[in-house]
């Protein structure tokens, strides 16, 4: 069974008809052609398809396209657009990568989290909080331990977060 359905990605407007069965991340990659999300595990374990879905951070392999139709997405690329993002530019700074197959869902997590952050979500480290919380390593590396890097560039994406949670 098809469906019709509109998502803006990086600020342009698609309108596309999908079967139903299909992952947002095959949506974007596939038909759209935005490969800036990269299909790791394709079961919600990597964290490697993750972008900005209605402004917060969002796995893609497991979510249907159908259920999206609306969405306003950013990805690594468009988080570029006008120029490296800080986040961005605090992973090149910092070293924060080796084969890069990670790093735009890494990316899109981060600033997704540095938005959580301001906003006082709680997290395992840090359960009951008042005011703004310090981004301290230990509250990062819990917070972004949903995205995986098979090359183990862990000090560098800790550097790198935490360098852009800093300002
Ligand atoms: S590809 Fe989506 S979490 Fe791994
Ligand atoms: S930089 Fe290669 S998987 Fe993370």
């Amino acid at each position: 069974m098809d469906a019709q359905l509109s998502l803006t990605v990086d600020g342009t407007v698609h309108s596309l008809t999908v079967d139903t069965r299909t992952t947002l991340l095959d949506a974007l990659r596939e038909r759209l052609g935005v490969i800036s999300p990269k299909k790791g595990c394709d079961h919600g374990q990597c964290g490697s398809c993750t972008v900005l879905l209605d402004g917060r951070r969002h796995l893609t392999c497991l979510a249907l396209a159908v259920a999206y139709d609306g969405a306003e997405i950013v990805t690594a690329d468009g988080l570029a657009a006008d120029g490296l993002h800080p986040v961005q530019q605090a992973f090149l700074d910092q070293d924060g990568y080796q084969c890069g197959y990670c790093t735009p869902g890494q990316v899109c997590s981060a600033v997704g989290m540095l938005d959580e952050l301001k906003e006082g979500h709680p997290s395992h480290v840090t359960e009951d909080l008042v005011g703004e919380i310090e981004p301290s390593e230990v509250e990062v590396r819990e917070r972004m331990s949903g995205n995986l890097c098979r090359c183990g560039a862990y000090p560098g994406i800790l550097a790198a977060v935490c360098e852009a949670a800093r300002g």
